[in-house]
């Protein structure tokens, strides 16, 4: 089967398309490169031959989804039947919270907006298959015990209400009924670690928010120590808990959502992929020192603005109806990150 990633060469979307192909599946790759790298390609392709993998071809394609045109040119291009596009993963979009806050035009136009030309250039070519990198900041809870797929949906900032307005809309292209769709929103919680290998991972153009590559820069000696934000949070040892969840992982439930799609006439669902454990800022520290033998120096600062105490997903539905495990420890992501940043201690530059 023929499948096109949409933001193909960011963090997510790299590891996918080498699960991807290592299942057997063709790949496309509809890129911008505004936030991501061409080495990506260069470094897939060394995994694939290190791993001696016999994969089926992966093709890009920089282009921004809210050029229409190039869109049509690519769905035509793969428009013959038995080689057409089975399925698109939509990972393209603006992803920092922060800049969101400053520059909602851009998170609208290119997180909606492109959504909005994908979904019409697919209806188009009857293409009816698509997985949307959906994320955990839609939900407008996080102080009490595991979140489910119904609990509220609140965002509080312009990139949350992106991803919850691109879900309502695909709920709205479903119950068109203009053609049988299958869907399958996934919510992230928080993606971290890289491919075992090193070559591919997380390398963030501009100032880094989260908390893994804060981390990596404090142990890389780049930043002093990192700023905890709260220490008085109803939480174990008073840090913000959170769902960490290994990038191989997520990629995973990405292969796994296809295959349950190929299995049904039409879909329209909201699955979290999260691992279901709680890890604290500090346990995450003694975790990252312990596996990597490195010093990360903190201190305690104010809470965040729009931060939560407790953010950890009910899993439950994803291991039920995907027969999807999550296979790594934070241990383990803490490994892979840090070998990812021994490799490219200033990212794809
Ligand atoms: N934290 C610090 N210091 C830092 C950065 C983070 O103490 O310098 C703490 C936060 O307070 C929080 C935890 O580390 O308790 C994780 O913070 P991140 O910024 O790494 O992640 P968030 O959970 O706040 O948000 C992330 C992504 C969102 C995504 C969300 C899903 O930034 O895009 O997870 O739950 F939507």
């Amino acid at each position: 089967m023929k499948v096109l990633v949409t933001g193909g060469l960011g963090f997510i979307g790299s590891h996918i398309c080498l699960e991807l192909l290592s299942n057997n599946f063709e790949v496309l790759v509809v890129d911008s490169l505004i936030n991501s790298n061409s080495l990506v390609i260069d470094n897939i392709n060394k995994i694939v031959s290190q791993n001696k993998l016999n994969v089926r071809k992966m093709r890009i394609y920089e282009a921004d989804l809210r050029d229409e045109c190039k869109l049509i040119d690519i769905f035509r291009e793969h428009s013959i039947k038995e080689s057409s596009i089975g399925a698109v993963i939509h990972c393209a979009g603006l992803k920092s919270v922060n800049d969101s806050v400053g520059s909602p035009i851009d998170y609208w136009a290119n997180n909606v907006g492109g959504t909005i030309k994908l979904i019409k250039v697919m209806e188009e070519f009857g293409c009816n298959t698509i997985i949307f990198s959906s994320s955990a900041t839609i939900y407008g809870v996080g102080d009490g015990g595991l979140i489910n797929e119904n609990a509220t949906i609140n965002p509080i900032n312009p990139y949350g209400q992106t991803k919850a307005a691109v879900e309502r809309f695909l709920k709205d292209v479903f119950y068109s009924g203009n053609q049988k769709w299958k869907i399958v929103n996934l919510r992230y919680f928080n993606p971290t670690g890289a491919h075992k290998s090193g070559l591919i991972g997380e390398s963030p153009k501009g100032l880094a928010n989260n908390i893994f590559p804060i981390i990596s820069k404090v142990a890389l000696k780049k930043k002093d120590k990192l700023k905890i934000f709260g220490n008085n949070w109803d939480t174990k040892d008073g840090t913000g808990v959170r769902d960490y969840i290994h990038v191989m992982d997520l990629a995973e439930g990405h292969i796994l959502a296809l295959k349950y799609l190929n299995n049904v006439k039409e879909e329209f669902l909201n699955i979290n992929l999260g691992n279901g454990i709680g890890t604290s800022v500090l346990e995450l520290i003694k975790t990252y020192q312990e596996s990597n033998n490195v010093e990360i120096p903190f201190e305690f600062v104010g809470r965040r603005k729009g931060d939560f105490g407790h953010v950890v997903a009910d899993n439950s539905k994803a291991i039920s109806l995907l027969k999807w495990k999550p296979k790594r420890s934070i241990k383990d992501m803490c490994k892979d990150s840090w070998r990812w940043n021994l490799l490219y201690p200033n990212g794809y530059v």
